[in-house]
């Protein structure tokens, strides 16, 4: 671990413990331990036209400016959540390794209120050797989307599908017609946000955690799988 990760590391403990939100910490450290965790690969078709709902403020879409960054990674934020302080370390480390393009979206005042990074088939090596093999090699025709954030303070006004799907929009800059982006199973909120800015379930992915190292399995899905969520669960 780099000197820059390991600062990081000891903000984020140190946020942590001194909120008292210990939980997230806690299961991160019982997944990584032992356990089959699964996360859904999402694919977006951009040849399909699609119209994400506006956010309830407006909002426009940047690349990230380095003056934005205390504003939506710093590690006092007003109501951080359990989640908050590991969210953010995790955003602060793949900022120093630059990898791709990040875009922010913006309010009316130019305070950045979600960030989200956009990576095209010229960073796949600097993607395998950051991430380990949890992505797919991207095709030249295909885009990541990953590191989705949306500070507490501006959760729930449909920043994140308005947002996402107009960044998800700037792949075809770089060539792509085909954006994908992989979310827990347990992050609903995420999997709303992606369903709401046009992308449908086409991969899982398990991470097999047995103490601290990790094999994954790539499952494919049928065309048309729903979300978890929008599947009926049966009455008794
Ligand atoms: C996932 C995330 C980006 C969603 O961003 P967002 O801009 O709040 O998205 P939305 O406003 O569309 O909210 C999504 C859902 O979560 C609910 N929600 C999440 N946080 C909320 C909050 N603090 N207050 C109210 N509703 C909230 C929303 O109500 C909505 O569900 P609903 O429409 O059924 O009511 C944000 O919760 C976040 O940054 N989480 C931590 C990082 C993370 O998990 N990133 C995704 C990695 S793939």
């Amino acid at each position: 671990m780099n000197l820059a990760r390991f600062k990081t590391l000891f903000k984020a403990l140190l946020t942590s413990l001194r909120t008292g939100q210990y939980k997230a910490l806690l299961k991160e450290f019982r997944r990584r331990f032992y356990s089959d965790w699964t996360h859904f690969g999402l694919a977006r078709d951009l040849t399909q036209s699609f119209e994400a709902t506006p956010a309830k403020i407006p909002i426009t879409i940047r690349p990230l400016k380095d003056t934005d960054v205390p504003g939506l990674l710093a590690m006092d934020a007003p109501g951080i959540s359990d989640r908050g302080p590991y969210v953010r370390m995790h955003r602060l480390n793949f900022l120093n390794a630059q990898i791709g393009q990040c875009y922010v979206a913006a309010t009316e005042d130019d305070t950045p209120c979600y960030m989200q990074w956009l990576m095209s088939a010229k960073d796949n090596e600097a993607i395998q050797h950051y991430f380990h093999g949890i992505f797919p090699t991207l095709q030249p025709n295909e885009a990541l989307l990953e590191y989705a954030f949306t500070p507490e303070t501006f959760q729930g006004k449909g920043i994140m599908p308005y947002a996402m799907a107009q960044i998800a929009e700037k792949a075809a800059e770089c060539g792509a017609n085909r954006v994908i982006t992989f979310v827990d199973h347990q992050n609903i909120p995420a999997l709303k946000g992606c369903k709401r800015s046009g992308f449908s379930p086409y991969l899982t992915r398990t991470d097999q955690w047995r103490f601290f190292r990790r094999r994954y399995v790539f499952t494919p899905l049928p065309p048309g799988t729903p979300y978890p969520f929008d599947v009926a669960t049966p009455t008794a």
